[in-house]
């Protein structure tokens, strides 16, 4: 490192350790628009808004290499801190500019496209030691000789996670038999302990595998974090960063799309959409969503009149109020929503259910294998391929990339054709009244 990359460099450790008393993570959650925002944002000459509608991530990327809109540059502290054929070095100053002004260290103005931010000396000291870790942070939980994996025990569900954990272990050890992978043997680590403590650990990880449903652990405080999350148990929402996340079940949005088509097949001409407190207006923006189709829709708080049509549609991501209005609606009902929020809550034989269930594709072949087995076994041949395609020179956005070169016909995933979860197919499952 040249001389006055390295006085940078240190100018800003220094720093940014005085400002860790008040919110060391300022830097971070400006740098992804989470959080409070602690900086202000104006673009075109706008009036200023907070800082967090415009993420850096957004354009820059998550893992800061650039590129993601218009052409931004990249902008790791060990890009800006080297000169390149463009421009000279940054140092805090010029980068303190940079974000203000909107002036290369040259005194170039920056296009209009790169908003100016205006934060306090503390925000921009914790930003700037973020922009200098970036790199790092993408090399983590890769060692020379092992690399490792992570499965979180959120504790809302705990021994799901640690049955996870043991499944995916010894999933790995059918297939490697503890033989290293490019000279790295593949470790599986348990997060424990609370929210915070599984979230600090997982930053030594290279990816989350296996994540659990829970209320107070999701995708986005990993990702967040920049550590990628690669097969959740759950159907993804649909609209996640393929760089950091990947599934192997169709997401929600693909299972929504299911319920609709499965409705003209039932030849379903009129639908009762259940509008109840706490399942956040679900079922309404799925009946303004398909309303062109052939079905009409009414939208009826509880409890259901009696006009009510027998066909009912309950969408509520709240398992315990998902479970809750199912214990309150009539008999007699045909009832369509997604299996990830009725099925464990399902009234065995009150009700007549037709669930989209993306799940059940990975148990289709052994109706008795139980999921949390059968997702550990798909998740570690998933992941041995992407490791074995990612080669030596492994980081996180590496690893998760290399799952694009991966196929099963056996559990008809194919990550070629649908990136994020490498399937849209959704079977159905249906329970009728004794
Ligand atoms: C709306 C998209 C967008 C957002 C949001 C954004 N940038 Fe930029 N940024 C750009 C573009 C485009 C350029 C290239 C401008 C040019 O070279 O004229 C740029 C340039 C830069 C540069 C100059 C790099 C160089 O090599 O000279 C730095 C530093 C920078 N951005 C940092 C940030 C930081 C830090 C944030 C968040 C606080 C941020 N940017 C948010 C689009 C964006």
């Amino acid at each position: 490192m040249k001389g006055p990359a390295l006085a940078g460099l240190l100018l800003l450790l220094w720093t940014a350790a005085a400002a860790g008393s008040d919110r060391p993570d300022a830097g971070r959650d400006l740098y992804n628009g989470v959080g409070a925002a602690t900086a202000t944002v104006s673009m075109g000459g706008a009036a200023a808004l907070p800082a967090t509608r415009f993420a850096c991530r957004a354009c820059h990327g998550r893992n800061g290499a650039g590129g993601r809109e218009g052409a931004a540059p990249p902008i790791r502290g060990s890009d800006l801190f080297h000169a390149t054929l463009a421009r000279p070095a940054y140092d805090t100053a010029s980068l303190k500019r940079a974000l203000a002004e909107g002036r290369a260290p040259d005194g170039r103005v920056l296009a209009s496209l790169m908003p100016r931010y205006a934060m306090d000396d503390a925000t921009f000291a914790s930003l700037a030691a973020y922009l200098e870790g970036l790199a790092g942070l993408q090399r983590r939980g890769v060692h020379p000789r092992a690399v490792t994996l992570a499965v979180a025990v959120p504790p809302d569900n705990a021994a799901t996670a640690r049955r996870y954990a043991d499944a995916l272990r010894a999933a790995l050890d059918d297939l490697l038999g503890g033989r290293p992978v490019h000279g790295r043997t593949v470790g599986v680590t348990l997060l424990a302990g609370d929210t915070a403590a599984i979230l600090e650990g997982a930053e030594d990880a290279v990816a989350v595998v296996g994540l659990a449903p829970s209320a107070r652990l999701d995708v986005a405080a990993f990702t967040d974090r920049q550590v990628p999350v690669l097969f959740p148990l759950f159907p993804l929402a649909g609209g996640e960063d393929a760089t950091v996340v990947r599934g192997l079940m169709a997401d929600r949005q693909d299972a929504l799309a299911a319920i609709a088509a499965r409705l003209a097949s039932d030849k379903v001409t009129a639908m009762t959409a259940i509008d109840a407190p706490g399942c956040g207006g679900q079922a309404e923006s799925f009946a303004r969503r398909y309303a062109a189709t052939s079905v009409r829709y009414t939208l009826s708080a509880l409890p259901l009149s009696a006009k009510a049509s027998g066909d009912v549609l309950l969408l509520c991501p709240d398992r315990q109020v998902a479970r809750r209005v199912l214990h309150g609606l009539p008999d007699g009902l045909r009832i369509y929503g997604l299996a990830g929020e009725l099925l464990s809550s399902a009234e065995a034989g009150r009700h007549h259910l037709v669930l989209a269930s993306p799940e059940a594709l990975l148990v289709s072949r052994d109706k008795k294998a139980n999921l949390v087995d059968v997702h550990a076994a798909a998740a570690a041949r998933l992941l041995v391929s992407a490791l074995k395609s990612a080669g030596r020179n492994l980081d996180r956005t590496g690893l998760v990339a290399a799952v694009d070169a991966v196929s099963d016909p056996e559990r008809q995933l194919d990550y070629a054709a649908d990136t994020l979860n490498g399937t849209a197919f959704v079977p159905f499952i249906e329970t009728k009244p004794r």
